[in-house]
């Protein structure tokens, strides 16, 4: 067991994510050394580490010291490990997951805590992923705009991606989504959120989950979400990971939206993603 006084923290932009060095993942973390884990997540949203070389099992290990894993329903497992969740694209694949804003399962009554994401194979250059913080995002919104927001629920779906001839509907066909049977999951959450860790008030609506607002129709929800997410990407509120092969992403979920670049025609991307059970959010 190693011990660590402090870790090695270098942050990647002002904005959130922050690259932490120094550390191998792969050994039994002291309980010191998870607590600052653990408040690093919370302060930048998003940590990454390089150079990780970790069986499935290890993968696993890790994922449990931050929460119990929640069982992604609709990506292909890895084979012979059903908690991990395989991010592909072949060669010849056109798609790939993740290519839209979101954070993952907010679909879910009781939203995924966080995603730890592993870099098997990676393109030489392209693939990386964007992160966006929505803390930042909400603080940066009008005092008039945070009232209005203030009260209200949105709706969130898993049904328009997952479900027969969603959004996902391609990598149904090339079996890298599958159960769309499954996809029944609608939560109403505040569309500004008191962290679960933090208490930092923060925005809780994202293009690839959220339907409408509590209350109002698709159509009277569509200009002010598509406002939200307009103004939530803005440059300033981002950060930007290239991977290599074995780097790995630790982000919460309620704190944070990703993107996955779909910039590397003809070569494949191979991520293996553990997803972390949450609770209701406020
Ligand atoms: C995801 O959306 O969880 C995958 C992100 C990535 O592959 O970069």
């Amino acid at each position: 067991m190693k011990n660590f006084e402090t870790l090695d923290v270098r942050p990647l932009s002002p904005a959130l994510g922050a690259e932490i060095v120094g550390i191998d993942l792969k050994e039994n973390l002291n309980d010191a050394v998870m607590a600052s884990l653990r408040e690093a997540l919370g302060s930048y949203g998003v940590i990454f580490f390089r150079d990780q070389d970790l069986t499935p099992e290890a993968h696993i290990a890790l994922a449990k010291r931050f929460a119990p894993i929640d069982i992604n329903r609709f990506f292909k497992p890895v084979d012979g490990y059903p908690m991990i969740a395989e991010v592909r694209k072949e060669p010849d694949q056109k798609r790939n997951i993740g290519g839209v804003w979101h954070t993952d399962h907010s679909y879910d009554e009781a939203p995924a805590m966080g995603s730890v994401l592993l870099a098997r194979e990676v393109p030489d250059v392209g693939g990386d992923t964007l992160f966006a913080s929505m803390g930042l995002a909400y603080e940066m919104l009008s005092e008039g705009l945070k009232q209005t927001l203030s009260g209200l629920k949105a709706w969130h779906s898993s049904r328009h991606a997952f479900g027969h001839g969603g959004t996902t509907a391609e990598l149904q066909r090339e079996g890298r989504i599958q159960n769309p049977d499954l996809a029944t999951q609608d939560a109403a959450h505040p569309v500004v959120i008191s962290h679960p860790q933090t208490h930092r008030k923060t925005l809780y609506v994202n293009p690839g989950f959220t339907r409408r607002f509590d209350g109002w129709t698709e159509a009277e929800s569509k200009p002010l979400l598509d406002f939200l997410y307009a103004h939530a990407t803005r440059p300033e509120f981002t950060c930007r990971f290239r991977w290599q092969e074995g780097s790995i992403a630790i982000w919460d979920n309620r704190a944070t939206w990703h993107f996955a670049m779909n910039d590397y025609a003809g070569q494949r991307r191979l991520m293996h993603r553990i997803t972390l059970e949450g609770e209701p959010l406020h």
